[in-house]
């Protein structure tokens, strides 16, 4: 039976962090042997919120890119690829935002939401108000089947569907409709216990070098109600537990788990027990960071590779899509 096509993308924002790493990463590496898989930078949903600062945005795609081969995603597996470098998604968004019915644009929570949240800026432009349109094209351009993402996107899934049975409702069945796939959120939070993110300044990236986690380590907010050594804690609400969780071994978790509650280990052994674990767990991915860093030309090729196959379907696509339209 042929594998069915799964499809997800993020924006260049940067370095992923050890949050991405437990959410999406994890996810879309565990699918590559399972599916037929299709993951791309989303560098024109970037320019929808900044727009006005291009600049880094070239320098954010290599990041991420280096970061997904050195986290194992495949490119032997997967199709990785640039969305600006296929131009065909740009022709579907303009046919799709034919039909596409403004209501269903305003009504989009995570619209109603990004405005409310970021004043500072001014959102208020036909860009902004397309991006699930936009989104739309990425993910049945490639008739892809699911798309695993966070929950904050299923909003953006749930209009691609609609947008997907319009088109087809109107010009015959193309597409199929494509089914969110959930990515649990990880259970890690950042250094200040809010939500691990590159905004709240709180993240610690796969490219931070072991000092550099080793001190991001030191200062992670631990039990909130154990102030003193001699006070016994409770892991259940550290996150630093969490932490030795996913890199500990068995162990080490039952034997912090016990010491802390009897106040026999201190907060300060104990990151540092978790942080040498930390580091070493990511010396692999580091090492591969170094290979790639020092060969762009290597990562230009593999881009360059992800972007023609993901061409060669996008192209048939539009082909069909303009034979339907009679465009
Ligand atoms: N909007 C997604 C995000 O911010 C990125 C994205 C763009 C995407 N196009 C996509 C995700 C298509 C899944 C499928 O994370
Ligand atoms: Fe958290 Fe470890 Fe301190 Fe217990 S000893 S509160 S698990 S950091």
């Amino acid at each position: 039976m042929a594998k069915k096509r799964i499809l997800s993308g993020m924006r260049p924002t940067g370095p992923l962090h050890l949050g991405n790493l437990h959410g999406a990463l994890a996810n879309w590496k565990n699918m590559q042997d399972d599916y037929e898989c299709f993951f791309f930078i989303a560098d024109w949903h970037a320019l929808t919120s900044d727009y006005d600062t291009t600049a880094p945005i070239q320098g954010y795609i290599m990041d991420v890119f280096i970061d997904w081969l050195s986290v194992g995603l495949s490119p032997d597996k997967c199709t990785l690829f640039v969305q600006s470098h296929i131009k065909e998604h740009a022709e579907l968004f303009l046919l799709l935002s034919m039909i596409t019915p403004l209501p269903w644009l305003e009504r989009n929570p995570t619209y109603k939401e990004q405005i409310a949240e970021l004043k500072n800026k001014d959102l208020s432009t036909f860009g902004f108000l397309g991006y699930p349109v936009l989104q739309a094209a990425d993910i049945i351009i490639y008739k892809a089947n699911g798309v695993p993402v966070g929950i904050d996107q299923a909003p953006h899934v749930e209009l691609t569907r609609e947008i997907a049975r319009r088109f087809n409702h109107f010009y015959g069945d193309i597409f199929p409709i494509p089914e969110t796939i959930l990515t649990e959120t990880p259970k890690i939070l950042g250094i200040d216990r809010r939500k691990m993110s590159k905004s709240y300044n709180n993240a610690i990236y796969l490219s931070d070098s072991p000092d550099e986690v080793r001190d991001k380590v030191a200062q992670m907010i631990t039990d909130p109600q154990r102030a003193r050594r001699s006070d016994p804690g409770n892991p259940d609400v550290c996150n630093v537990f969490s932490f030795h969780q996913l890199y500990s071994d068995e162990q080490t978790v039952q034997r912090v788990d016990r010491e802390c509650r009897h106040a026999e280990i201190g907060c300060v052994e104990c990151k540092q027990l978790m942080a040498e674990n930390l580091v070493k767990a990511l010396a692999p991915v580091h090492e591969k960071r170094t290979y790639y860093e020092t060969r762009p030309d290597t990562v230009r090729a593999i881009i360059e590779h992800g972007d023609q196959a993901a061409r060669a379907v996008a192209v048939e696509t539009m082909e069909q899509v303009r034979a339907a339209i009679r465009i």
